[in-house]
């Protein structure tokens, strides 16, 4: 197989030749990819793939183009919809159906990068609107899984196609598992039970670092260390709070936020930061 470029209609095309394919094969990707949708039937389980990954991927156009927040945050729910049920139909059926004329080692690599986008989507489900990353996170996001479609509809689709099965019929699978998903909600994965266990944290791998500063600087900045340590520790509690994971001494459950904040300040105060005590 050769692979040249070559310019049409102002986009690039990714030619590719393959001797002794038919005339149709011989063509682009994004040529061939829009014959391909042309040419197979409705329920054939790649249209439907394919279908599938031109909705995100309008999403992902729309959510780059807008200012809008609350678009924004619109968008993000409806794909984070969209991408958890097109994975579980994949998981379930698509890849199993296909992966050993696939292959093991693109098959890893497409598991691989459910994974890296479910961790990405779970903590997008988590963590919420509160968190400053969370715009960054979906373009992330968006990004990761534009190259997975990419890898998918450019080598994995094409070779799953040589495959001799019914098509039809595992699409027809694949449309009543949407729907059950879509009724029902898709079942709980391992990338959130791993975002929760760490508690939902916002912080990126910058923002840890930077708490965890060493210890020649923390002795050269004892004053400036001990009161940013303390705002840590009372942003600690009240986040624990806030999750409502924060116990008191005697092991309860502390559910008034005037006795968070007294834990916080105490807290604080036992790591060296300077609180003046409440005037009675
Ligand atoms: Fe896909
Ligand atoms: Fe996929």
């Amino acid at each position: 197989m050769q692979k040249v470029m070559h310019r049409r209609a102002g986009a690039r095309h990714n030619f590719v030749a393959f001797i002794g394919a038919p005339f149709w094969r011989q063509t682009c990707l994004k040529c061939s990819a829009m014959l391909e949708r042309l040419l197979l039937p409705d329920k054939h389980a790649i249209a439907l793939l394919l279908k599938d990954h031109d909705a995100v991927k309008e999403l992902f156009d729309r959510f780059e183009k807008t200012d809008s927040r609350s678009e924004k945050e619109n968008i993000i729910r409806q794909a984070l919809a969209e991408l958890k049920v097109h994975a579980v139909i994949e998981e379930e059926i698509f890849y199993p159906a296909v992966r050993k004329t696939v292959g093991e080692k693109l098959m890893n690599e497409a598991d691989e990068e459910h994974h890296v986008a479910r961790v990405l989507i779970a903590e997008l489900d988590i963590n919420g609107r509160g968190d400053d990353h969370r715009m960054a996170k979906f373009k992330v996001l968006a990004e990761s899984v534009r190259h997975h479609i990419k890898e998918e509809e450019g080598e994995v689709l094409p070779k799953a196609k040589e495959l001799e099965i019914d098509f039809e019929s595992l699409g027809r699978q694949m449309l009543d598992r949407k729907k059950e998903l879509k009724a029902q909600g898709v079942p709980p994965d391992a990338e959130h039970a791993m975002v929760e266990h760490a508690g939902g944290k916002a912080d990126t791998p910058a923002q840890t670092a930077s708490s965890r500063k060493p210890m020649a600087t923390r002795s050269s900045h004892s004053h400036s260390t001990a009161s940013s340590k303390g705002k840590r520790k009372v942003h600690k509690v009240m986040k624990e709070h806030k999750r409502g994971t924060l116990k008191s001494g005697s092991g309860k459950k502390v559910t008034g936020r005037k006795q968070a904040v007294a834990i916080a300040l105490s807290e604080a105060r036992r790591s060296g930061a300077r609180i003046p005590k409440k005037k009675k």
